[in-house]
Formats: C-alpha cells, structure tokens, sequence
C-alpha cells in the first residue's frame, strides 16, 4: 500500500518520517512479508492526528512492534505499517517502579533494570521484541509473565481516539492474550518490581539463557512458538511425538531443535508457512483430538 500524494504532504507537515516500499521480510524475525509504506511516529502526541489522516484517506494500516511474534503475508501489502521507533533504553527507574516506554526492547529493559536492581523479569530476558509487543501479548517464559507487574499503561484507543492511562487492574491479563481491544496502541507502561540485588538477578538470567540456548532455535529465523499450549498440555511435545522435527513445506521447517518453532531456513514465502502450520495442526487433531491455536499472530493482507 502507498500512502497518497494527499497524506504523504500532510505527514510531513507533522513532522512524520515515511519509508517508502520498505519490506517486512527484513523487518520480522521470520523474515517473510511483503512490502509497504512505513510511517515512523516519533512523538506519541501526534498518533491521534496521524489516525485522523488515515481514517479520512481510507488507508488501512497496523502497528509493527519489534516484529518478532507475527507471520506477515507476501506480496504487495493492503495496508500500511506504523511503527514506534526505539530510543535507547526507554526506562527510567524511580524507586520499584520503572517507567518504559512501549518502543523499548524488552531483553533491554529487563538488563537495565537488572542495573537497578529490580528483579522479578528474569524469565522475560531471551523473549525477543518490544515492551508494547510484550504487554498486548502477557508475554511469559519460564514461569515469569510481564502482566502481575504492570501498573499503569498509558495507551492510544482507537475507539475514543485519544491517549488514555488505565491502571493495571483495570486490564486482564491471561496467558498469551490480554483483555486490551485489538487496535489499541501501547504507548509507556509503569512497572513495580521487587528490589533484587544485580548479582542475584544476573544468577536467574544466566540459568534462564543457558535453558533457552539448549532447547530453542536461537540462531535461527523464527516468531518463538507457532502454537500457543493447550490446557495441561504441551504442543512441542506433541508434534515431536508424532516425528515431525525437520518436517517441511519449501523452506518453512519444524525446528529439529524445539518443535513448537517453525523456522525460515532460506527464503520461505507466508503461505510456505502457512501450509506447514495447517499440515500439523491437522496432523495433532487427527493423533490427539486436540486443535491448536495460533501463538503467532497472522497479518493477512
Ligand atoms: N518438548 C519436547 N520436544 C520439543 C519441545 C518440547 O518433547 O521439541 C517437551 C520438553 O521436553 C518439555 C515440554 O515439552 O517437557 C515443554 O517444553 P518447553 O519447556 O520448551 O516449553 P514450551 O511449553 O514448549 C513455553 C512457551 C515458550 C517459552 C518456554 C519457556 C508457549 C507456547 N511456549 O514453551 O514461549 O519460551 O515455555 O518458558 O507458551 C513463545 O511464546 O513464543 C515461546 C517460545
């Protein structure tokens, strides 16, 4: 999608940088999407503005956050991409709270704090992507999920079309799914965590690191897990049971590392991968009587 000659002017006059045809297959940690515009939102004041633009032009977009949790279709895309651009680090610390915006890479928060010594992340440390992208999901690993230490999120909502600040209990967060409306835009969160030694902290990390390196992908490309759990259950267990490590479509792979990761090994295309998730969601319902649901977040175009 490009954006008009009637938006483009009107963008730049807010001080909005463009990228134009940039490709999404550069941008995602899978590497696979076509390409679009991109509209760079420096200054979360003028987000209200900027949407106003695009509603009046009619052109559709979605927000990009780090990129790492979403599986993007091919080709020319229907929609442009927004995008919060990242200073470094994002975080101020205040006593036990930390104050991040939603642009700032999590792993980074996580360390800085560590600096601080807050504590209670550490599980969070190798999850890839941004704050934002972490807080819409209740990102979680190894027994760690951002939700329980959020208390106030300051958001852009599409449905008043304005930024609003709700307190953490005011938000749901359940596993792998919050109860933010989908075109909601996380813009900073205000985080409480418990005071830990920086030793200590760096002693979870470490073991939290070494676990994910023995048992992920992490040299690979990939969106994390395809799959979320079921209830009791684990879906990586199930489909290495049913021998599909290294099972293929074109260049779409179930990882022979952890099957829950489908990897990209060169050049897969979207619908590469989508026939690989189908193919094995079908193959678990058949074996286990049990439907997988998508971890990864499909943008259909
Ligand atoms: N297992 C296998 N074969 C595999 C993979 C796993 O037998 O190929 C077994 C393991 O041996 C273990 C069980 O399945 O007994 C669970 O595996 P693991 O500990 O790797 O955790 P997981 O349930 O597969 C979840 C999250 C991960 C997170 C890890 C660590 C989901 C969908 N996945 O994986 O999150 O990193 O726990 O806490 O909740 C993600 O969300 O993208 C993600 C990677």
């Amino acid at each position: 999608m490009r954006i008009n000659d009637k938006a483009a002017p009107r963008l730049k006059e807010l001080g909005i940088e463009l990228r134009q045809g940039i490709s999404l297959a550069d941008n995602t940690s899978l590497g696979i999407g076509g390409t679009t515009d991109e509209i760079l939102l420096r200054q979360y004041e003028t987000i209200p503005q900027v949407m106003r633009l695009l509603a009046g032009e009619q052109i559709p977009y979605r927000f990009l956050g780090g990129g790492t949790n979403v599986l993007v279709a091919d080709g020319e895309l229907a929609w442009v991409v927004l995008h919060l651009p990242s200073a470094r680090p994002g975080v101020r610390v205040e006593g036990n709270a930390a104050y991040v915006d939603a642009s700032a890479d999590l792993g980074g928060m996580v360390t800085f704090c560590a600096k601080n010594d807050l504590g209670g992340m550490e599980g969070l440390i190798g999850v890839p992507g941004s704050v934002g992208g972490a807080l819409r999901m209740n990102a979680g690993a190894y027994g760690t999920q951002i939700g329980p230490h959020v208390r106030e999120v300051e958001l852009y909502r599409a449905a008043s079309g304005k930024i609003e600040t709700l307190s953490g209990a005011e938000i749901r967060f359940d596993y792998r799914h919050t109860s933010f409306a989908p075109d909601d835009v996380m813009l900073r969160v205000k985080l409480e965590l418990p005071s830990k030694p920086f030793k200590d902290i760096l002693a979870g990390i470490r073991v939290c690191n070494e676990k994910r390196r023995v048992s992920q992908p992490l040299n690979q490309k990939s969106a994390g897990c395809i799959f979320k759990n079921p209830p009791g259950g684990s879906a990586g267990r199930m489909i290495d049971e049913l021998g599909l490590k290294g099972h293929r479509v074109g260049d779409a792979m179930v990882s022979d590392r952890h099957a829950n990761f489908f990897v990209n090994v060169a050049n897969a295309s979207c619908s590469d991968m989508l026939k690989l998730i189908d193919d094995v969601r079908e193959r678990v319902r058949v074996a286990y009587g049990m439907e997988l649901e998508n971890e990864v977040i499909f943008w259909r175009n």
